[in-house]
């Protein structure tokens, strides 16, 4: 079977991974994968993990299977804190999955089981996984102006004009908040009029939250997708709980599909069910545990609230710090806009030549399309990226 045949392709972030990881210079900087790191470079367990996994030690007796959908009391706190009240809980079909990816993986399995036809619209530029599930659905796909590369902000009229064009039934696949790869965030306006499209063309919003508290807070985070939800007869969410509880690993996510007022939500929550048993069974129980645990605990909650809230200032200490060097270094505002961009990455600008160039000549390590995640800077480190960057990319 396997004569004659070449690997697949790897995902370009995750080569990045292994690359950095056998690169023996040690001053060498990860700005590749998205993963948090402290000042002090660290990506450490967050104190209400910490806790929750300690009362979870000591109260748990059993191992045994818990549902195909996973434990209820985390897809009720997951609901809770993504939409809030913006919708009737009897709406929402929820399923536990592994990750933020299996979400996005199971949510558009499901839409191309029961809507085989419908095009999936996606942002330029976008997750590279995102194309990639889809292709691997044998999905169809089309692409919406997002990015503006001159002002480093939103190319709004491109994309409104484009998502114009969907079609009923076709899939909007939307960034939350913290947009991989850009930073450059919808704002609320822009989420009202992608509302009022979809409304008017019949396409179902499909938003990736994979961020959520990274960018402003909890609550304005998740406003936009509350929008969508409390005013379209059908949203889809995939959450993910890998970056705001820290818990990459442990693959903790969770798939909300808001229902039509009046439809059996069955369909739904039987279909994701029967997709999980189809793919893997039962998804993975200790991180759904330990966020259920946090988010039903008061003390736990604010506590993880607080450490949330010192992450996101870091990153955005980061981009003001990073910002502010390359000014310095480059005599000019042209990287100003990583100081308003959100989340962990910003597009830098830089080709794919000059990715190779910066690693290579000065072991910083950058995702080949350019994308920079800045919590993987450190007060140690900016001064020397932003020095690299301004020459490599003047
Ligand atoms: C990223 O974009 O770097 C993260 O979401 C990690 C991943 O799985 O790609």
């Amino acid at each position: 079977m396997f004569e004659n045949r070449v690997p697949p392709e790897q995902d370009k972030i995750l080569r990045l991974m292994g690359m950095f990881a056998a690169d023996p210079r040690t001053d060498k900087v990860d700005l590749g994968v998205g993963v948090y790191r402290s000042p002090e470079g660290k990506t450490p367990v967050m104190a209400a993990v910490k806790t929750a996994e300690q009362w979870i030690w000591e109260a748990q007796e059993t191992k045994g299977y818990v549902g195909l959908s996973g434990d209820p009391a985390f897809l009720d706190a997951m609901r809770g804190l993504i939409l809030g009240d913006a919708v009737p809980a009897a709406r929402v079909a929820a399923c536990g999955t592994p990750g933020g990816t299996g979400a996005v993986r199971q949510v558009l399995e499901m839409s191309r089981r029961l809507s085989p036809d419908a095009a999936v619209w996606i942002s330029d530029p976008t997750w590279p996984n995102h194309p990639a599930i889809i292709g691997h659905l044998a999905q169809k796909s089309a692409t919406y102006r997002y990015y503006d590369r001159e002002t480093g902000g939103i190319d709004r009229d491109g994309m409104l004009a484009d998502l114009a064009r969907a079609q009923a039934g076709d899939v909007i696949l939307l960034h939350a908040c913290c947009h991989n790869p850009t930073g450059a965030d919808l704002t609320p306006d822009d989420w009202r009029e992608i509302a009022a499209i979809c409304q008017r063309t019949g396409a179902i919003p499909f938003v990736d939250m994979a961020y959520l508290g990274f960018a402003e807070s909890l609550e304005a985070d998740a406003e936009g997708t509350r929008h969508l939800a409390a005013t379209l007869p059908e949203v889809f969410i995939a959450a993910s709980c890998s970056k705001n509880f820290g818990l990459y690993r442990e693959r903790a996510g969770v798939v909300l599909v808001v229902t039509a007022e009046g439809a059996p939500r069955e369909v739904a929550f039987g279909t994701l069910a029967n997709l999980n048993r189809q793919n893997y069974a039962f998804p993975p129980d200790h991180g759904a545990r330990v966020v259920e645990t946090i988010l039903n605990d008061p003390i736990l909650r604010d506590s993880w609230r607080d450490e949330l809230r010192a992450m996101r200032e870091t990153m955005q200490a980061n981009r003001a710090a990073l910002a502010e060097a390359l000014r310095a270094e480059a005599g000019s505002d042209r990287f100003g806009h990583f100081a308003a961009h959100r989340g962990m990455f910003s597009l830098s600008g830089a080709s794919p030549a000059q990715v190779d160039l910066l690693r290579e000549t000065h072991g910083i390590y950058l995702v080949g399309d350019g994308r920079m995640n800045v919590a993987g800077l450190t007060p140690g480190t900016i001064p020397r990226v932003a020095k690299a960057l301004a020459e490599v990319l003047a």
